[in-house]
């Protein structure tokens, strides 16, 4: 593991459409990574038939060099209470050349990332609970599972061999990938 000298800061995208670092955004070139490749790349383009928050979290120095993007969006999880708005993170990935890399903190990128993620989805919901969270991993992205293992998300295995209307149309599930969830919470407060 390699260390980072500075820490971070989020920035939320006005405009993904014109946002140089989403541009240039790649997580990777192995499937998962090019499947979030994909799903930024369409926002980039305007392509994406869901308009998502999108997040860039950034080297706190004045290059800014980007370290990860993730996109959030309100979207139920099936078989859940239809009236409570859970949030789907449909992607999350730490930028290819900070794979490996450690904040000052000590956590990974993509640790700090999902982390993030899930304060500005508290801080925007605005609420004094914390909302369902959820996202979709498939059965052979170790690396996701751990990610969100480690922040306590349960699992639900998909069937497979269904569309599953909340993924984009081409991405099809199969046998093992999962929903991981985490349920609507209260926030503590200080
Ligand atoms: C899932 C993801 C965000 C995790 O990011 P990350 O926590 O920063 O970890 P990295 O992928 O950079 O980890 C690289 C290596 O460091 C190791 N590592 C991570 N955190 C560590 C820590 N705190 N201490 C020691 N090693 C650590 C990992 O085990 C991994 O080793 P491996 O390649 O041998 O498996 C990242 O892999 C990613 O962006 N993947 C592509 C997109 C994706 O799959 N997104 C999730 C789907 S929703």
């Amino acid at each position: 593991m390699r260390q980072l000298r500075d820490g971070f800061r989020l920035r939320h995208v006005q405009d993904p459409t014109t946002d140089l670092a989403l541009r240039n955004f790649s997580t990777g070139s192995d499937r998962h990574a090019q499947a979030v490749n994909e799903l930024i790349g369409r926002q980039v383009t305007g392509e994406a038939r869901h308009k998502a928050r999108v997040v860039v979290m950034e080297q706190d120095d004045p290059l800014g060099e980007t370290l990860g993007v993730a996109a959030w969006r309100t979207e139920r999880l099936p078989g859940t209470n239809p009236s409570l708005p859970d949030v789907y993170i449909h992607a999350l990935g730490r930028s290819e050349q900070f794979c490996a890399h450690l904040l000052p903190d000590g956590r990974s990128v993509g640790h700090a990332l999902l982390a993030e993620t899930l304060i500005d989805i508290a801080r925007i919901s605005g609420r004094a609970s914390m909302p369902l969270v959820w996202a979709y991993v498939a059965r052979t992205n170790h690396k996701g599972h751990r990610l969100y293992d480690s922040f306590d998300f349960h699992h639900r295995r998909l069937r497979g061999g269904k569309r599953f209307t909340y993924l984009p149309r081409w991405v099809f599930p199969v046998r093992g990938d999962a929903i991981r969830f985490l349920p609507a919470h209260p926030l503590a407060r200080c």
